[in-house]
């Protein structure tokens, strides 16, 4: 039965059949950009459904909140239970209170020290494999780092062979043409669609020998396989709730989840970072008295961190300009209000950090690149100023579970990087930013030249920030 839609402005553009179909996949962010000229709520048309993009800071923030209402659903949420079943992230709201209360404990700071040192120590591999001038692809790289560091903090073991880290990729973009696709298209045995489905069946059987294998014997290794493992919740703090753990099945599903979306989102993050200080050798140029001074050349720990805050700041103004979730969707689960709009149940809305990050009422001239948003007036390293527009890791009881866990990954990379190396674009070439289901830069291959270490006095370092 069809919708009774509420009458909102719906984008121009639209093609027969199609409708905004070819402008998200062809010029995404700058179709998102010229949504808010036509309402906070605007609807547009997208494999078939209708989807009401909210252009809004208050209603993102409602929409966040009531996650009851406004839950994971749509077809971007279908495409990505294909893959990943009910796990973390795709879960209902039903199922998803007692999940995040099974999971947040792998998520431990205790553990992070831990993570944090097998970050440094996947940082300093691939940083140290670079040569002199020799180009690097720096995206390529900043993959197999993170992924490197999924497989060790999840699986305790060593790198997994190369193609799974293809199957990881195929299986990502896969999934957002799939989302942006009718059904039947996605059912024809095209190349595609066939490389697609041998991807995730590879990956499938991966990870399913991994488990099956720590299920049999007790490795006596901390990570998060043995955490979710031995997560047993006895719901003593709720008396009426039934004693919780995870079956099998959600095992497997919380493992592929964690793998997934743990990989992309940070490597892309890094990439980013690394052009954007290339473009702006006076922000790099800091960042090279920062880490100095702070590590003198050593790889950094957990306990640094706190006295990197130009690091933070460059990661933070890089997840503004280019937060990894661009467009994620939402489907009511009864008759609403949103701000003051009705909507019946079943109703498909999305909301991106990308759009927010770009309105210059939330931040003035928002294309610019200036870690300095994020400074502390005294320079302190005390945490970043909040922003209650800043939602690279989205927000309420949905919010990102690895935000620490990515954050820390990607400030140990960077400060890693760039106590080795300075990097530059390669002559003739310029990135280009790839937007599917997150935004990453394409053809980002840079030059490297070694760093030596140079001590400078603390003073000089004061007068730099
Ligand atoms: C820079 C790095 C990262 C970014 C920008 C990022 C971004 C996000 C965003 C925007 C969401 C919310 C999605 C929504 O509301 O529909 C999310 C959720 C999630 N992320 Fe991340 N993420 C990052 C790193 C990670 C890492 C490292 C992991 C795992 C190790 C991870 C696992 C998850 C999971 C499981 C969820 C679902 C949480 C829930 O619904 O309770 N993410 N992430």
């Amino acid at each position: 039965m069809a919708l009774q839609q509420p009458t909102l402005a719906a984008a121009p553009g639209a093609w027969p059949l199609l409708g905004h179909t070819t402008a998200l996949l062809r010029r995404p962010l700058e179709f998102l950009e010229s949504l808010p000229a036509h309402g906070k709520i605007v609807r547009i048309r997208a494999g078939g459904t209708d989807i009401l993009v909210v252009c809004d800071l208050a209603l993102t923030q409602q929409l966040l909140r009531e996650d009851h209402i406004f839950d994971k659903g749509g077809k971007q949420f279908e495409r990505a239970r294909e893959i990943v079943g009910n796990g973390l992230f795709t879960c209902p709201h039903d199922a998803h209170i007692k999940q995040r209360r099974l999971l947040q404990p792998a998520f431990r700071r205790s553990l992070l020290s831990g993570y944090a040192q097998t970050m440094a120590e996947e940082a300093t591999r691939t940083a140290t494999s670079w040569q002199e001038g020799k180009p690097v692809d720096i995206p390529a790289h900043m993959q197999i780092y993170t992924t490197q560091v999924a497989v060790r903090t999840l699986f305790g073991t060593d790198s997994p062979p190369p193609e799974r880290l293809d199957d990881i990729h195929t299986v990502l973009a896969g999934m957002f043409r799939r989302m942006l696709s009718p059904t039947w298209l996605n059912q024809l045995p095209t190349p595609g669609n066939r490389h697609y489905s041998q991807a995730r069946t590879r990956l499938h059987d991966a990870i399913a020998r991994i488990i099956t294998d720590r299920q049999d014997r007790d490795t006596g290794i901390q990570d998060l396989l043995s955490s979710i493992l031995a997560t047993q919740d006895d719901g003593s703090a709720h008396h009426s709730a039934p004693p919780l753990t995870f079956t099998t099945e959600e095992v497997f599903d919380q493992v592929l989840t964690l793998l997934i979306g743990g990989a992309d989102t940070a490597a892309n993050t890094i990439a980013w970072a690394l052009h954007l200080l290339a473009e702006h050798p006076d922000v790099e140029d800091r960042l090279h008295t920062e880490v100095d001074h702070v590590l003198q050349g050593r790889p950094p720990t957990l306990d640094d961190l706190p006295n990197l805050p130009l690091t933070g700041q460059v990661l933070s103004e890089t997840l503004r300009l280019y937060p990894p979730g661009w467009f994620l969707t939402r489907q009511t689960t009864k008759p609403c209000q949103l701000g003051s709009t009705s909507l019946p149940a079943g109703t498909v809305l999305a909301f991106s950090p990308y759009l927010i990050h770009h309105m210059p009422e939330h931040f003035p001239q928002p294309h610019r690149f200036d870690p300095n948003r994020w400074a502390q007036p005294n320079n302190s390293a005390a945490p970043q100023s909040p922003n209650s527009a800043f939602l690279p890791f989205g927000g309420g009881r949905r919010k990102c579970i690895g935000d620490i866990f990515g954050l820390t990954e990607a400030t140990i990379a960077l400060a890693t990087i760039t106590t080795h190396w300075t990097l530059r674009h390669m002559p003739g070439t310029h990135p280009h930013t790839n937007v599917r289901f997150i935004i990453a830069p394409h053809n980002l291959h840079m030059h490297p030249t070694g760093r030596r270490f140079e001590p400078k006095t603390s003073s000089h370092l004061v007068s730099l920030r």
